[in-house]
């Protein structure tokens, strides 16, 4: 008998029960933290049942493509890619988004920016409003749904993160509300049609500092894109480019709201407030307690703006 045989041979007397237990003991071997949970959301994945009906179906015994579907979801899982690439979903302000290795994994904390964005435009609901580094889309979906009447821009350098980001946004029925453009930070917008017309922007930038991705945990480390996680060498240069190009496209009172890493807030507001463009910082703590947003907004220079590039008003 060939070897396609017996392996098919087998997968025909391999019962849920079996091949949940199988894959239950190859999680728990490489130290996945909870074996039972995601071997049961892996064979949810491949056979379409519930960890419920999996009980309840225990020895239902499963097809060999079933079978070669849920060794290959483990496998990928024990070699420590995120579940959430190998499900191919993340949950984020109560919606399910597609991801894959090339978008950063939604994180709840990244709910603050939009709820600071649905605060701030409440009473201003036809509000121009700026993702920048949309990655999945997640914060330019959940904004553009809570905002029915906004005009919502997504930008990305990543091309294939807004592959990702434009199937989210067609999911989510809102594609037709959202423009996506592909390029560095803020410069898709151009040189005249959005100057001094943006309500708010919003952005959650790459803030790992770049010789601290090696110490992360393999799932981030390893899996998720450099160009989402590395922020330069103390993690902040993306804020800082963000804080000389905002006032650019800010109206005069419009808010440039960014997502910052543990003990980086304090320097993040310092260097708004050097740059003269912006009035005093606010920082929005996570369930955690850490500084998790700076919220700055534009205001006519008091003084000369002192850093580098931005030495002529915008
Ligand atoms: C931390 S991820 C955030 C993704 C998503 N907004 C979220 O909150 O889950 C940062 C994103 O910024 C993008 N990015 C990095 N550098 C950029 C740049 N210079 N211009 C535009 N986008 C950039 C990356 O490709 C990545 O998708």
């Amino acid at each position: 008998m060939s070897e396609a045989q017996l392996a098919a041979l087998a997968a025909a007397v391999t019962t849920i029960r079996l091949v949940t237990k199988e894959a239950q003991r190859r999680l728990a071997a490489v130290g996945i933290e909870q074996p039972a949970l995601e071997a049961a959301w892996l064979v949810e994945h491949a056979v379409g049942l519930s960890p419920l009906l999996q009980r309840v179906k225990a020895d239902r015994t499963l097809t060999a493509a079933e079978c070669e579907c849920v060794r290959t979801l483990v496998e990928r899982r024990a070699r420590r890619e995120p579940l959430q690439y190998v499900l191919g979903t993340q949950e984020f302000c109560g919606r399910a988004f597609h991801v894959t290795s090339a978008v950063l994994i939604p994180r709840p904390e990244s709910t603050l920016l939009v709820a600071e964005v649905v605060r701030r435009c409440a009473n201003h609901p036809a509000a121009a409003i700026v993702d920048v580094g949309t990655g999945s889309g997640c914060l330019a979906v959940s904004v553009a749904l809570s905002l029915p009447k906004a005009r919502v821009l997504a930008i990305d350098i990543s091309s294939e993160a807004l592959v990702i980001a434009r199937r989210n946004m067609v999911q989510h029925g809102c594609d037709a509300r959202i423009d996506c453009f592909e390029g560095d930070l803020l410069a898709p917008l151009g040189d005249a049609e959005w100057r001094q017309k943006i309500d708010v922007i919003v952005s959650n930038p790459p803030y790992i500092a770049d010789n601290e991705i090696s110490k992360l945990q393999p799932e981030v480390g390893c899996f998720e894109p450099r160009l989402a996680l590395a922020g330069g060498p103390d993690g902040m240069e993306v804020h800082r480019r963000l804080l000389q190009q905002a006032p650019i496209y800010l109206r005069s009172g419009g808010a440039l709201l960014m997502e910052v890493g543990f003990g980086q807030a304090a320097a993040v507001c310092r260097a708004a407030e050097e740059s003269g463009w912006f009035g005093a910082a606010t920082v929005l703590q996570d369930d955690a307690g850490i500084g998790r947003v700076v919220c700055v907004e534009k205001r006519e220079p008091q003084r000369e703006p002192c850093m580098g590039d931005r030495r002529q008003r915008p």
